[in-house]
């Protein structure tokens, strides 16, 4: 039976950190894989997280089962923190998941329960797990315009235009914020038309949020989810924590289903329960405590806020002195979008020969379609990379 298997396709991304390892050189530069570094290159444990740990260690008695869909009060904390009171509880259904990923995986097999023959609409381009676990469930998909290569910033009217062709029963997948993988986003007014198109359409949104505080500020990078969510009948949402925790391997995510009266959610709560235990039963629940103790408690949420903000200010500066570097070294101001783009990724927006040959002849890594993980660089790297983007001719 084994031997009927065929070599899967590899993930770029993940293909990278192996490439990266076995690297002898030791100036290279990895802006692969997207996990924040500090300066000194290393990703921490943040401290209200290592705060909660040693409360947790302390205060718990048991490592039984939690509830099928995690504990109600990492739910609410999760609304909380994503949504604000922009949507009334009593319409969300919500499960804690195996991470981001797990979300989305949950969602789309909440979608093909619900609406079998529904399409799925992707951004051209988006994080490469999208499609690719929509085509493993057997999904119909297609794609949106949303990146202006030239410009480095959206291509609203294409993705206007292509929006405009969903129909109601279709599902629209959208990053809340920190655009992955080109960090380039929407502004509110974009947003707005948006809205009117999901309305005008009948299509429903799937947002996908994984860097809420990168980009604008923990509330600036909800408002579009808000927006979103308080504006149509029904909306998935799909938040991660492994970024904005930085609790990467603990898998700590939650898929919420917002349907249209208070009468569904029983139903879909119930459905979220069971798909749960379909795929792995009960959800992990370290990660998950941590994230409700800090959101529940003065003092380690301030201590958290203050560190995420450290880190958003940080990818900031790392975004300006990079374009002004760029700026400096090619005679013009033609990476400037790089200080426009908000989140952990900018994509340079050069073909896959020149990714390969900052790659070979420099050492510097980045995901073939040239998605950069800013955080991956820092003072003394930003010269070294801005030189050998124009040395390459890009
Ligand atoms: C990324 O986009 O690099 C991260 O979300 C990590 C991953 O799993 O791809």
């Amino acid at each position: 039976m084994l031997s009927n298997l065929k070599l899967q396709p590899q993930d770029k991304i993940l293909q990278l950190i192996q490439m990266f390892r076995e690297d002898p050189r030791d100036t290279k530069i990895d802006l692969g894989v997207g996990v924040y570094k500090d300066a000194n290159g290393l990703t921490p444990v943040m401290r209200a997280i290592k705060s909660a740990e040693q409360q947790l260690w302390q205060s718990e008695t048991t490592k039984s089962y939690t509830g099928l869909a995690g504990e109600p009060a990492y739910q609410d904390a999760m609304i909380g923190l994503v949504l604000g009171a922009a949507v009334p509880r009593n319409r969300i259904a919500a499960a804690a998941s195996v991470g981001g990923t797990g979300a989305i995986r949950q969602a789309l097999e909440l979608v093909r329960m619900a609406s079998p023959d529904a399409t799925i609409w992707i951004s051209n381009p988006t994080w490469p797990n999208h499609p690719s676990i929509i085509k493993y469930l057997g999904m119909k998909m297609a794609e949106y315009r949303y990146f202006d290569a030239d410009s480095g910033a959206v291509d609203f009217d294409g993705m206007c235009e292509d929006l405009a062709q969903a129909k109601a029963g279709d599902v629209i997948l959208l990053h809340g914020c920190c655009h992955n993988p080109t960090g380039a986003n929407l502004n509110m007014t974009q947003w707005s038309e948006v809205v009117r198109i999901l309305q005008a359409t009948g299509a429903t949104p799937f947002i996908d949020i994984a860097y809420q505080g990168f980009g604008d500020g923990l509330e600036e990078d909800a408002a579009a989810t808000r927006l979103v969510a308080s504006s149509v009948p029904e909306c998935l949402i799909a938040a991660s924590c492994s970024k904005n925790f930085g609790i990467y391997r603990e898998r700590t995510g939650i898929l919420m289903a917002i349907g249209e009266t208070a009468a569904s959610q029983p139903v879909t709560q119930a459905n979220l329960a069971f798909l749960n235990r379909q795929n792995f039963s009960f959800p992990p629940d370290h990660g998950a405590r941590l994230v409700t103790m800090i959101l529940t408690d003065d003092t380690l949420r301030t201590e958290w806020q203050t560190e995420l903000e450290q880190v958003r200010l940080g990818m900031l500066s790392l975004r300006t002195q990079l374009a002004d570097a760029l700026r400096v070294a090619s005679g013009s101001d033609r990476f400037g979008f790089l200080a426009q783009h908000r989140g952990m990724f900018s994509r340079l927006g050069t073909t896959p020969e020149m990714v390969e040959k900052l790659r070979a002849e420099h050492g510097i890594y980045m995901v073939s379609d040239s998605r950069m993980n800013i955080a991956g660089l820092n003072a003394r790297t930003i010269p070294i990379l801005a030189k050998a983007i124009i040395d390459c001719g890009i």
